[in-house]
């Protein structure tokens, strides 16, 4: 058979799918219960010339995902508290096998007879735990940055006239707390809005933003002729996981006609508890709202949906104003779904999504947000209560920043931070608020618990004690 043909035998395909999935859900079986390090951490020289290495050697290409698995770290493993991606559902990533078999492009009907009706249910569903009614919709696209560039292109769609005029008259701007995430700032800068455009708002002491401060930052920013279209609440922030107030971001925006977008990517999915929905009051409000499926609904990467109160906004992204008001009464065909997104061809992400939906009902999703909030203020109570370590701030979510207390606590805490990734027993990050270095830990599995938190402030407190033997 020529290497061609041999590539599409169904027969290879179901023999080497077998060997693979025993050997994944094996691999399950030691991750989750930490039998495996979080990490294989290699200096990236060494990594590069590991894999030249290895595609040299006549390797199967079993060997070879063994060797993706080896290299790679290891979500599902309890000691995981890093950077905002979710453990995924396993058999979500079922649904990543069948889109990349299938490759339905999605962007007209015909290229995802599956994908986009799925896409509308998807991202009704998360509308309708927004609090948003039946005149709002949304899409998916590959990502919060991405996801955060298109809402705000709407806003300007809508606001101003810059789709058909070009901005070379006016100077633009938005709003955004100082401690957003960086693709809103990546995202006002591929607008053209430049560093003037990017009014900072300043944040309090659980870093959000200072509600009281908004109308002194508008003037400010109307000053020096700025005309400001979009004010984009954080929910949650990154660095801390701090709520910025939506009630009062919407009660500005509405009395200066501004857009109000709602970056939730990571904190967006606490709509679904009964619980933790508080922290995101007055998101029915919001022009636009954001959430990553693949942060905190347990969906494989990269699955986020937009979602606006207004449909017809999902056209004016991309579309001359004239076009996207349309008349109501007519079809509106979200079936088509490459109209509204950056993407022509896209990956089928709502059906991972969806098949946890199917699997296990939309309420997991609140189990999820309860178990990791309730895990994260579970772990910031043993911080307190431990003499050796500060909480930065108590957290809202099940972001966590924290530092051992020390003389020269900056660079005790960023040595502290390096080893425990070149060990891999363990995998956290790091942050700096006001100029100071604090350990990050992100309870992203649900089955990271007490025992784990436990075992990291230990293991954290043996480095250190390492560290000043070798210093003495
Ligand atoms: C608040 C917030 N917005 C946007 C993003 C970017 O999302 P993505 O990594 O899916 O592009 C992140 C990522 O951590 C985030 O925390």
């Amino acid at each position: 058979m020529s290497k061609l043909l041999d590539l599409y035998n169904p027969d290879q395909f179901e023999s080497i799918g077998k060997e693979l999935i025993t050997f994944l859900s094996d691999y399950l079986r030691k991750a989750t219960a930490d039998k495996i390090p979080v990490n294989n951490y290699k200096d990236p020289e060494l990594a590069l010339s590991s894999w030249k290495e290895f595609m040299k050697k006549d390797a199967s290409l079993i060997d070879y995902f063994k060797k993706v698995i080896e290299d790679s770290i290891h979500l599902h493993n309890p000691n995981y508290m890093g950077h905002q991606v979710s453990a995924p559902a396993p058999l979500a990533a079922f649904g990543g096998l069948i889109s990349d078999l299938l490759n339905n492009g999605m962007a007209v009907y015909e290229m995802g007879g599956a994908s986009n009706p799925l896409e509308k249910m998807a991202t009704d569903l998360i509308c309708q735990a927004a609090g948003y009614d039946e005149n709002s919709a949304g899409f998916m696209t590959s990502g919060g940055t991405l996801a955060n560039l298109t809402a705000l292109i709407t806003a300007r769609s809508v606001k101003t006239n810059v789709w058909d005029e070009g901005n070379s008259n006016q100077k633009l701007g938005i709003m955004v707390s100082e401690q957003a995430h960086y693709s809103v700032d990546r995202a006002a800068r591929i607008m053209g809005l430049g560093s003037e455009g990017i009014i900072k708002l300043p944040v309090g002491d659980d870093y959000s933003v200072l509600a009281q401060k908004l109308t002194e930052k508008l003037e400010e920013a109307e000053a020096n002729g700025i005309h400001v279209f979009a004010i984009v609440s954080s929910s949650c922030s990154t660095s801390t996981g701090s709520y910025d107030e939506i009630e009062a971001f919407k009660e500005f925006a509405q009395m200066n006609n501004i857009w109000l977008h709602v970056d939730g990517a990571h904190g967006g999915s606490a709509i679904f508890s009964k619980k933790y929905k508080h922290l995101l009051k007055g998101v029915e409000k919001a022009d636009s709202f954001i959430v990553d499926c693949h942060k905190m609904m347990m969906t494989p990467t990269l699955c986020t949906a937009v979602l606006y109160k207004n449909r017809a906004h999902t056209l004016a992204t991309f579309r001359q104003k004239a076009e996207y008001l349309f008349d109501e009464s007519e079809q509106y065909d979200w079936h088509n779904s490459g109209k509204r997104t950056f993407e022509c061809t896209k990956l089928m992400m709502s059906i991972k999504m969806m098949a946890i939906v199917r699997h296990s009902g939309a309420e997991v999703f609140e189990e999820l947000v309860d178990t990791l909030y309730d895990n994260a203020a579970k772990f910031a109570q043993i911080i307190d209560d431990d003499p050796m370590f500060e909480l930065a701030l108590q957290p809202q979510a099940n972001i966590i920043c924290f530092r051992l207390i020390t003389d020269s606590p900056d660079e005790v805490n960023s040595r502290i931070r390096q080893k425990i990734l070149e060990e891999g027993k363990f995998y956290i990050v790091q942050t700096i608020l006001n100029g100071h270095v604090y350990l990050r830990t992100s309870i992203m599995n649900p089955l990271t618990t007490e025992h784990h938190f436990h075992n990291l402030l230990k293991e954290i407190k043996r480095i250190s004690y390492i560290q000043i033997q070798q210093t003495m």
